[in-house]
């Protein structure tokens, strides 16, 4: 399989025997070892470069970015950051300037991170780089760093391209036609909704990629053998955020923080929760297709779509069908979908926004859920009416909570109320122990959740440490 893309510049031409070769180990292959192997699994952003495509230039972890993925598009690292006369970016200066970096192993990875912030006009510098692990100089210098260069001009080596015409990839792109598995021959790259409904309907055991951010793990981590391999990017149609009068149609290849941004003039408690979504690299890597399709008890994005009565659209080849968001799991990893069906979109019905997100973990960034609760709750004459509560990090599946809701419904919004479904929350769960929290604590944190409700609590940083 061939790739081209620009690389500091340079368009590179390469040919991968491994598709699931990462970004950050070919980079480090060919000298560029600014870019740090850190954690290896997106948590560190030691490894952070900047890509660009038609769309946006964006902040990426390279550990967990595929070769296949960089086809058509521009790359820059951080030895691409200073111009090519050598002048340093004005974050370099300002992390010079600021003592932004002591031992210097985060430090390319910051740069990296913070010059794509820079480059985009973000001014929520704590937000872009919660990505990035420090261990030593600790954030204030850093911080300080970001918003000292606010205002500098934009270097004009940094406004990069993608290629204007992407040359064909040098893969399958058959629809309909069986792979092989892993590195017997090239992945499919298909450019529709339709190429890769008919891959993945024949190739059942195949493995599509979407943002990665869950399979690279498998190989970064578990060394798994994914099978015959699929990169679904290219279907554009499946990708972005269309409002109509009844419904927000989010394709399943939309990114977290394309979602975020979106849903913030809609439902402003989701696109706070998907604030604390990962990172700023993640959210601008994985899609909520994915996120959905993965079905984990405790993914985040899926109480807040179920509470909504979101709808999950599927399509097996030519088949397509519909199911509200809730009916599409059955138990742990057991999903109503079928083999070789795709996520291809996901409906929010219009209402008005009564939406209240809670996420509880371990860290306040770039940590998934021990719980997390979601709840519509509409009032009509005073009283709360079809009110719809949903749990992550409760039980094998997230998951509508029919007492609680119950105890609810047709009463006021009020602490006595509360009080009332908070007794109901044990006959709707019974959470399990594990490395992020025990079932008591579960509950517990489920039960202040609930009672969190009464009160109005607008923005997750007024309850921040
Ligand atoms: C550092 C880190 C932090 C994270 N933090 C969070 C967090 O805070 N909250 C959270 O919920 N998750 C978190 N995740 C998990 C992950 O980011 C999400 O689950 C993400 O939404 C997965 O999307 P993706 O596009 O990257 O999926 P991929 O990794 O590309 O794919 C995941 C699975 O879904 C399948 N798939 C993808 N798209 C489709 C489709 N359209 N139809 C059918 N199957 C499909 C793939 O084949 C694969 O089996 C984190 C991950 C990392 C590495
Ligand atoms: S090495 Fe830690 S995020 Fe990539
Ligand atoms: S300067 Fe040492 S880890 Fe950041």
């Amino acid at each position: 399989m061939q790739i081209t893309f620009r690389l500091n510049g340079e368009t590179v031409t390469e040919t991968v025997d491994d598709p699931t070769t990462t970004a950050l180990d070919w980079l480090r292959a060919r000298g560029l070892t600014g870019t740090k192997e850190g954690c290896n699994e997106g948590d560190c952003g030691a490894c952070s470069v900047i890509v660009t495509d038609d769309c946006s230039a964006r902040a990426l972890n390279a550990c967990i970015l595929f070769l296949p993925q960089l086809h058509g598009k521009a790359v820059r690292t951080v030895e691409g950051i200073a111009a090519p006369d050598g002048t340093l970016h004005p974050v370099q200066r300002a992390m010079i300037d600021r003592h932004g970096s002591q031992c210097g192993f985060c430090t390319p990875g910051f740069v990296t991170t913070m010059a794509a912030a820079h480059l985009n006009g973000a001014t929520d510098h704590a937000d872009q780089v919660a990505g990035n692990l420090c261990r030593c100089t600790g954030y204030a210098p850093i911080l300080a760093a970001c918003a000292d260069v606010a205002d500098a001009p934009v270097p004009d080596h940094m406004r990069d391209a993608p290629l204007s015409e992407t040359p064909p990839f040098l893969g399958r792109n058959i629809p309909g036609e069986a792979a092989q598995p892993t590195g017997a021959e090239p992945p499919a790259m298909p450019g529709s909704e339709d190429d890769l409904a008919a891959w993945a309907q024949a190739n059942p055991d195949g493995t599509i990629v979407a943002g990665a951010t869950e399979v690279g793990l498998w190989v970064t981590k578990q060394f798994r053998d994914l099978g015959p391999l699929c990169f679904a990017a290219g279907a554009e149609d499946m990708r972005g955020v269309a409002v109509t009068d009844d419904a927000i149609r989010i394709g399943a290849l939309t990114d977290m923080e394309t979602l975020r941004h979106a849903m913030a003039p809609h439902h402003p408690a989701f696109a706070e929760l998907l604030r604390r979504f990962a990172s700023v690299q993640i959210r601008n890597a994985a899609t909520i297709g994915g996120n959905v399709a993965e079905g984990s008890p405790i993914g985040d994005s899926m109480p807040a779509l179920i509470a909504l009565g979101a709808t999950v659209h599927l399509r097996l080849g030519d088949r397509r069908r519909e199911m509200p968001l809730e009916d599409l799991y059955l138990d742990y990893r057991v999903q109503a979908r079928e083999p070789g069906e795709i996520v291809t979109r996901i409906d929010i019905p219009r209402q008005r926004d009564t939406l209240r997100c809670h996420k509880l973990s371990k860290r306040f960034d770039q940590d998934i859920s021990a719980v997390c609760l979601a709840a519509t709750l509409p009032v009509a004459d005073g009283v709360l009416a079809s009110p719809r509560v949903a749990f992550g990090g409760m039980a094998a599946i997230p998951k509508r909570a029919a007492a609680v809701e119950a105890a609810l419904d047709g009463r006021p919004l009020d602490r006595t109320t509360l009080e009332a479904a908070v007794a109901k929350l044990a006959d709707d769960f019974t959470p399990l122990s594990d490395m992020r929290a025990s079932a008591d604590y579960r509950l517990d944190a489920a039960r202040g959740m609930l009672l969190r409700l009464a009160s109005d609590e607008p923005s997750v940083l007024e309850v921040a440490p």
